[in-house]
Formats: C-alpha cells, structure tokens, sequence
C-alpha cells in the first residue's frame, strides 16, 4: 500500500484499474473511500450527492448488461476505428483496449460499485466528480483498484432502472472497486510545455522559472 501520506505519488499513480479480484471489500475500507468522497466541494457546499453502493451480484449483473452492450456496440468499435491516445503507443493502447475490454466483460464480478447520484435534471456534474477523484485517490491510497466509467450512460435509462436509481435522481458514474490484479503504476500524460499557456493562448509554460513576462516581477 502506498502511504497515505505522500499525496502526489498517490496523485501520480492512480491509474485506471481495470482487472480486479473478485474477493470483497470491507466495509472499514468502503467508508473511508466513501468519506473522502463527502470531503470533497460542491456548489455553496450542498453537498447534493448520494452514493449508492451495490454489492448485491443480482443488481450488477442486470446493470452490467448495459455496460457491455455499451461497449460491445458503441464505445469499443468506436475506439478501435481511431488512433491512440495522444501520450500512447500502439502498443500501450491494445493494453487500454484490452483491459477496457475486460472490464466491459466482467465489471459484474467487481466486489463493489459506487455510483455517484444527484437529484434534479442532469448537470454538468461539476458537484459530483470532485468527489468522484476524492475516491479514486483514496482507494488508490488504500490500495483498491477503481475505474471511473460512464460508458453504461448509452443505455442510461435501462442502467438506471436496473440499479434501482429513483425518478428524480440520475447517477453519473459507475465506479467497479476490489483489489486490483495488476499493479498500480504511473499514469502517462502529455508535460505541461503541452496543454499549459503562459498568459497568452498558444504560449507555451516555460521550463524554468524567468520564461515568462511575470517573472519579472517576481510572479
Ligand atoms: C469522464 C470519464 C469517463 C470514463 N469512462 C470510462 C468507461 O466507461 N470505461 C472505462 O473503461 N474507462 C473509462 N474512463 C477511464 C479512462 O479511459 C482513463 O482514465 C484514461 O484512459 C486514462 O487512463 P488511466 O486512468 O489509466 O491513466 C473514463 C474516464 C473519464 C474521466
């Protein structure tokens, strides 16, 4: 297990874990993950999200239907008829597809899921997915593997009837945790130089300090 403590090697290697062992997850590690889910911000503090846990194999399996279709349907002939993600190899996004693949197969057998909720119409979710990462973070801590997914949303209303979600509610995520069969490792993502400006659009973020016109000011 990682130390809790050491936040960005946390931060770092929390990747998608996508083979998970089939054994289940107490309930001591669920309330921490689910805890630092509630820590996170929402809009004026409403804290306006429900968390709803399934462990019961009967409700994942008919919700699961769905994901596969998803996948199987839409997302994974989808993702096969374009390129590799930009950071990636050819190689390294077989792997992606592969584990996608498998998860699409057997997110059912995930000892637990977490589906984020909120009332009202469907939002941008800007209240929900900080506490979303909050739980990525901490099952990574804990040593639980977890991948955010929302490709089930294709067949959003099936999903969300099989899960027993109320009119009123939608969920935003589908969120299998367990124990991962693979190890955790670094996540791969393009440097700053990449996706970050320097005051203008288009003005690369320099690689020390002085690069830019703040600096002058000691900004
Ligand atoms: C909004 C969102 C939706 C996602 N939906 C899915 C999904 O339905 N199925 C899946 O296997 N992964 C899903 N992912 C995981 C991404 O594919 C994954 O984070 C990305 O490939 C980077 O890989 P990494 O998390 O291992 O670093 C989703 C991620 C985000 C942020």
């Amino acid at each position: 297990m990682a130390d809790v403590f050491d936040l960005f090697e946390i931060i770092r290697t929390t990747r998608s874990m996508r083979r998970l062992k089939p054994e289940p997850v107490s309930k001591a590690l669920l309330d921490t993950v689910l805890e630092a889910g509630t820590c996170a911000a929402s809009g004026g503090n409403q804290q306006p999200w429900r968390f709803l846990v399934i462990r019961d194999p009967a409700i994942k399996a008919a919700a699961a239907a769905y994901y596969r279709r998803g996948w199987h349907e839409v997302v994974g002939p989808r993702y096969r008829a374009g390129g590799s993600a930009p950071t990636g190899t050819p190689e390294s996004f077989e792997r992606m597809l592969a584990a996608a693949e498998h998860l699409a197969d057997h997110i059912h057998e995930a000892p637990v899921w977490i589906v984020p909720c909120q009332g009202g119409p469907r939002g941008s979710g800007a209240s929900i997915f900080p506490a979303v990462q909050n739980m990525l973070l901490a099952a990574r801590a804990l040593g639980l593997g977890a991948t955010l997914t929302t490709l089930y949303l294709i067949h959003e209303a099936e999903a969300e009837a099989a899960m027993g979600i109320p009119q009123g509610y939608h969920s935003y995520a589908i969120i299998p945790l367990g124990m991962p069969r693979g190890k955790f490792g670094p996540v791969r993502r393009a440097p700053l130089a990449e996706v970050v400006f320097d005051n203008t659009w288009g003005t690369a973020w320099p690689a020390t300090e002085g690069g830019g016109p703040g600096a002058a000011n000691g900004l």
